[in-house]
């Protein structure tokens, strides 16, 4: 990546523009986080609901003592241990931050992402970087540029730097008094997470009564067209159906077209490759409704079941099986 180029992208951010750009997890779209009007167009471009806060990236572990409040040393030693990474941590937050970034929430969720091209902006726009992933809202995560360019093809610029790493979204965890509650599963699971806090703490791992998290709705991260869980082979595959699958399987293949987002079941991988495939149905006129195989829900499994599920939730009623 040319240092021009994050140059450049650093000063659209400190003027007041937006700005795409990689992390290790989805791509994000990202305004100075302390001017609440480059925030505001954040929320038009996506077409994302005032409701929906944003995550805020920094480069240090500094400026985590600036933008939160009475922040326990126990949030330090998690940040220690998985930031850089995809962690997003829930603070009670400091003046600092505008209520734009947290739809009107007294808690910021802030992380340090994984990667070269996001740290390097976040410096040299010296600022705080607020941002949610760089798609409508509502519809599939961007792994690429070309995802993003897809979606929103009016942005300001999109640093290039390839395809994500781990592929899905942060883990999100709320940490108040003795009580750690999981809002998004991801890449980091809730028992790393357990084994870094002292035993005096609860783990909260259902959702929380009120919705205070948006990325816990039912349906999220749909492609624009119907989506399936296939966990029965007698669901009916037609030639202009899509398979997303992660194992080899011996399949009657009906000429269906079939992506593989690993050939061994390896989480990780399925992790990486989940939205890309998706992506790959979505742009491919033939196909009409994609079709994706379940995983057992372990470890990382969860973080994966949790996009899956909500990406066909809005789709369910439909299936058709013979
Ligand atoms: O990996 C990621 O987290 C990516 C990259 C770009 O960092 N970002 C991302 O942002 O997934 P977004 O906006 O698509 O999802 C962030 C989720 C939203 O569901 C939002 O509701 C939740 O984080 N969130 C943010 N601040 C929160 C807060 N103060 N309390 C509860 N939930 C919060
Ligand atoms: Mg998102």
């Amino acid at each position: 990546m040319d240092e021009k180029q994050i140059e450049l992208a650093a000063q659209i951010i400190t003027s007041g523009g937006l700005v795409a750009f990689p992390t290790e997890t989805v791509y994000g779209l990202g305004a100075n986080a302390l001017n609440p009007i480059a925030v505001a167009k954040i929320f038009e471009l996506k077409e994302r609901p005032s409701f929906d806060p944003l995550i805020v990236h920094i480069a240090s572990i500094d400026a985590l003592k600036m933008l939160t409040v009475n922040t326990d040393r126990i949030v330090f030693r998690l940040a220690e241990k998985f930031w850089p990474g995809p962690l997003t941590i829930v603070l009670p937050k400091s003046k600092l931050i505008p209520d734009i970034v947290t739809s009107g929430l007294s808690t910021v969720g802030i992380r340090i992402p994984d990667n070269e091209i996001a740290l390097k902006l976040i410096r040299k726009a010296n600022c705080p970087i607020a941002a949610p992933s760089a798609n409508k809202f509502g519809q599939l995560s961007p792994v690429c540029a070309e995802h993003v360019k897809k979606q929103l093809p009016n942005i300001d610029f999109i640093l290039d730097g390839g395809s994500t790493t781990v592929g899905i979204e942060s883990t999100i965890i709320s940490i108040e008094g003795n009580v750690c509650t999981l809002l998004r599963p991801g890449i980091i699971t809730i028992d790393e997470i357990k084994n870094t806090l002292p035993e005096s703490f609860s783990f909260n791992l259902n959702k929380p009564d009120k919705l205070i998290s948006p990325g816990l709705m039912k349906s999220h991260y749909s492609p624009f067209k119907p989506l399936h869980i296939y966990d029965s082979e007698q669901m009916k595959l037609t030639q202009s159906s899509g398979l997303i699958l992660h194992g080899k399987k011996d399949l009657i293949s009906n000429g269906q077209k079939i992506i593989y987002t690993s050939h061994t079941y390896n989480p990780i991988e399925i992790a990486a490759n989940l939205f890309s495939a998706l992506h790959a149905m979505e742009d491919d006129e033939t196909i009409k409704q994609i079709f994706i195989e379940p995983v057992v829900e372990v470890g990382l499994g969860i973080a994966i079941m949790d996009r899956v599920k909500k990406a066909a939730y809005k789709y369910q009623t439909k299936i058709q099986i013979t």
